[in-house]
């Protein structure tokens, strides 16, 4: 068989002192995985190494250590039999060489020690099981027992093994290999994709955290849909986010049908991939619409309708993120946000007032730029005029959202007049009509009836506590 190297992808300093341990321990190590992969589909230099050795991989991690100028610590993990320590910037990750076999209920698999080869075997995918050497009789001699080179050559994910095994093995391998797919924009070979379909279910042994790992990585490459797409033809989407498989299909009575909303939210995903990198804002996309399925009506009159699915909407996000053990934070809350006010721009592209853009800006604070992204992204029409008709009225909406600030200031609202003022104004102790003369004062700034001042507010004031019967003081 004829022999490759690939001595450019081991130039790395890091490399030569592991090579020099191998040596004097008398082992064999190569850099395998995700290195190599990117490394040769030219993605740049990793930062995460991984280092297999025919032997042990703490001990190696330690001579390795002692040899480096600046003897980094070495962080050992017993349990895994893997150590790791931190060079320029990189993680240097070591394992012994393995073989696993695994049980129907867990992920997690008895190992034994095993060759390179059975270590390769273990590996998800062949683009993933290529290793380069490090050992001075050969450094740089590509190790590719299953032809990982084709098939990064031809943009095809394929497992090493039967793929019924190496899925059910590990059922996270499933969702991984529709992220390698979308990230890199490969194949999946069909009998891995319909293997993928076959034990779809295997996917509830994995942890939500896992899952939500990948689902990320999914919603950040630059065309999220491939990734939904074939969660869903595999059947994992049914079991990760059944919220979406609601919005799937077109229901026609008396002649009137609404849009697919699962393939609507797909493209505004794709859309919106286009103008942020913001994860969360990617999130946002994917859900705006989730209300849609329970609110969805039929009146004779009016024709399909969905209303308060925004609300509703927002309301899911909460379970969804709780469900997938997400973070119940400030990123939850800006999702929610978001969808909550999905629709608001789409009703000011018609009529775009000065009190509305204010509103608007009130409602999204900090936020308003990114719902006007989402908003665009939403516009999915395939009727030309009307396309160019919306997007034209965003930037009417935008111009005026940069007018509207600017004038009145109204994105982090402060009441320009304080309970206490009102309370020493009108000699009151704390009660109901305090609250009552401020909303007014802030439904007034927003309308317009009178700026954002405090002089203006101050006689708005007096003339609210007249109307409630209130005395001044003198
Ligand atoms: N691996 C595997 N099965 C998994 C996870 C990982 O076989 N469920 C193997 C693959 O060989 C993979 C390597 O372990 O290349 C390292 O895994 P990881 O760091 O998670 O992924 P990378 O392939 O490096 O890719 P990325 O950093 O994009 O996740």
């Amino acid at each position: 068989m004829q022999q490759h190297y690939l001595k450019e992808a081991v130039t790395l300093e890091i490399f030569e002192y592991i090579c020099k341990a191998t040596e004097e321990l008398q082992l064999e190590s190569y850099v395998i995985g995700g290195f190599v992969r990117d490394f040769i589909l030219e993605r740049g230099i990793a930062k995460d190494i991984d280092i297999v050795t025919v032997g042990s991989g703490i001990e190696l991690a330690q001579n390795v250590a002692s040899l480096l100028p600046n003897k980094p610590k070495v962080q050992v993990f017993k349990t895994y039999g893997t150590a790791m320590l931190r060079y320029k910037n990189m993680e240097i990750e070591f394992v012994g060489a393995r073989k696993e076999s695994y049980t129907p209920e867990s992920r997690n698999p008895k190992v034994s020690v095993g060759s390179l080869q059975d270590d390769q075997n273990r590996r998800d995918f062949t683009i993933n099981a290529l290793a380069i050497s490090l050992n001075k009789a050969n450094f740089g001699l590509l190790v590719d027992p299953f032809e990982g080179m084709i098939d990064l050559e031809n943009k095809c994910i394929r497992t090493p093994l039967d793929p019924n095994i190496t899925y059910s093995d590990d059922p996270l391998r499933m969702l991984r290999a529709i992220r390698f797919a979308t990230q890199l924009q490969f194949e999946i070979e069909a009998t891995s994709l319909s293997s993928i379909g076959a034990n779809a279910a295997r996917i509830d042994i994995i942890t939500k955290e896992r899952i939500i790992t990948e689902l990320h990585k999914i919603l950040e490459a630059p065309k999220p849909s491939v990734g939904f797409l074939l969660l869903e033809s595999t059947g994992l989407l049914e079991r990760i986010l059944p919220e979406l498989i609601a919005l799937k299909g077109v229901q026609e009575i008396e002649g009137q049908k609404h849009k697919d909303n699962f393939y609507h939210t797909l493209e505004v995903v794709d859309n919106i991939a286009r103008h942020t990198d913001d994860v969360w804002l990617r999130w946002a996309a994917l859900l705006h619409d989730i209300g849609k399925a329970p609110t969805k009506r039929y009146h004779p009159k009016q024709g399909w309708t969905f209303h308060s699915h925004e609300f509703v909407g927002s309301k899911m996000v909460y379970k969804l993120f709780k469900r997938l053990h997400m973070p119940l934070n400030a990123k939850m809350k800006f999702v929610q946000k978001m969808v909550l006010l999905s629709s608001r721009p789409i009703v000011l592209a018609s009529e775009v007032t000065d009190s509305a853009v204010r509103r608007l800006i009130f409602d999204a604070g900090e936020d308003v730029d990114n719902l006007m992204t989402l908003c665009e992204a939403d516009i999915t029409t395939k009727n030309p005029k009307k396309f160019k008709r919306y997007h034209k009225n965003f930037q009417i909406v935008r111009e005026k959202i940069k007018e509207v600030e600017e004038r009145d200031k109204v994105r982090n609202f402060q009441p320009p007049i304080s309970g206490e003022l009102i309370m020493a104004t009108f000699n009151l102790k704390p009660c109901r009509e305090i609250g009552q003369i401020k909303e007014a004062i802030k439904e007034a700034i927003l309308d317009g009836e009178i700026p954002n001042e405090y002089e203006a507010s101050y006689q708005f004031m007096l003339e609210k506590g007249k109307t409630l019967g209130l005395e001044t003081q003198v």
